[in-house]
């Protein structure tokens, strides 16, 4: 099966720009989010991002009109009903998951295929929540979509070969580079980002250094393209400690514990980029931001 109708559901960070990728693809996109709010702010990062592809002479105003016009933004989840894959990219809450997923397989087509990105959550637990286990499979894109090459992907306990082949073969079509995991906490990309990011919490916590220190020694030192906390307000601070308590939980080891840092800055709302705060502040200048001190 070739994959022309996808669905997209949650359109914040991730599903933004999974859509805009798979608009520019030429898929069929239909987008979902619970807020027209929501959706008009995707609708608004997705044009700014083609506009600044436009300005860059990568793409021409026409490919980014025609990309755009892929996509159907709402919050009907009846507009989902014929697609034939569903990228899944809500937030990262088990319980959110699970009962969007009971919602998608109701609502879908048998052979539909069901994907999630998300970044730690059990594959082979979200299938469980449908009656089509073999067709659930983790379809993990990397932050910024556009940007990053990497699908990791996910079997999960029952996905089956088949489904593997129709989600290896989009992913590649839409420009990226499937890799194949299997289904364990973190799977590879966060069982390995992740417990370094919480260590460079830990780090800031403990007074080692402050954050433009940690930072540059990641840079300068390891030639990492971004320092761990500017990557982890990049991914949004909840985001990380979810993905931090999955780990922790799942493998059973107190070395996976969130920093109680993490913790703190989660609870004050300050989530990174997408608040305008986090271990940088963005607000005056989000292209240069300010080290927190803490
Ligand atoms: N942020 C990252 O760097 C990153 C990287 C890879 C994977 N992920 C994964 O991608 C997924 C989404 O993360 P994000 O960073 O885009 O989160 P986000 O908070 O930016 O966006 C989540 C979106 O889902 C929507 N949503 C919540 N419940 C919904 C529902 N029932 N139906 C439809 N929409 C719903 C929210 O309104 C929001 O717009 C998570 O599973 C996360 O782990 C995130």
């Amino acid at each position: 099966m070739t994959i022309t109708k996808l669905g997209v559901v949650g359109t914040g960070t991730m599903g933004n720009g999974i859509a805009q990728v798979a608009g520019q693809t030429g898929l069929d996109v239909v987008a979902v989010d619970i807020e027209q709010e929501f959706l008009a702010r995707a609708k608004e990062m997705i044009e700014k991002n083609l506009g600044r592809m436009v300005k860059k002479e990568k793409i021409g105003e026409a490919d980014a009109e025609k990309a755009l016009a892929q996509i159907t933004f709402t919050t009907d989840y009846d507009a989902l009903r014929d697609r034939e894959l569903i990228v899944e990219a809500v937030t990262e809450k088990p319980r959110i998951k699970f009962d969007t997923f009971a919602k998608l397989d109701e609502l879908t087509g048998a052979e539909a295929i069901l994907a999630s990105n998300t970044s730690t959550i059990s594959i082979t637990e979200i299938a469980a929540h449908t009656k089509r286990a073999d067709k659930v499979i983790g379809m993990h894109f990397m932050n910024p979509v556009p940007m990053m090459k990497l699908v990791e992907v996910i079997h999960g306990l029952a996905t089956s070969e088949d489904t593997h082949k129709v989600v290896d073969e989009l992913a590649k079509r839409m420009g990226k580079a499937p890799i194949l995991v299997n289904d364990y906490p973190g799977f590879v990309s966060n069982r390995i980002l992740m417990p370094m990011i919480n260590e460079a919490v830990y780090a800031l916590m403990e007074g080692v250094a402050g954050v433009a220190e940690i930072d540059g020694v990641m840079k300068l030192g390891m030639a990492h393209p971004m320092g761990p906390l500017r990557l982890a307000d990049l991914i949004g601070t909840d985001v990380c400690l979810a993905i931090m308590e999955v780990l922790h939980e799942g493998l059973g080891d107190s070395k996976y514990r969130p920093c109680p840092l993490l913790r703190k800055l989660v609870a004050g709302g300050y989530l990174g980029n997408k608040t305008g705060v986090g271990f940088y502040d963005y607000r005056v200048d989000p292209k240069n931001p300010t080290p927190q001190e803490f």
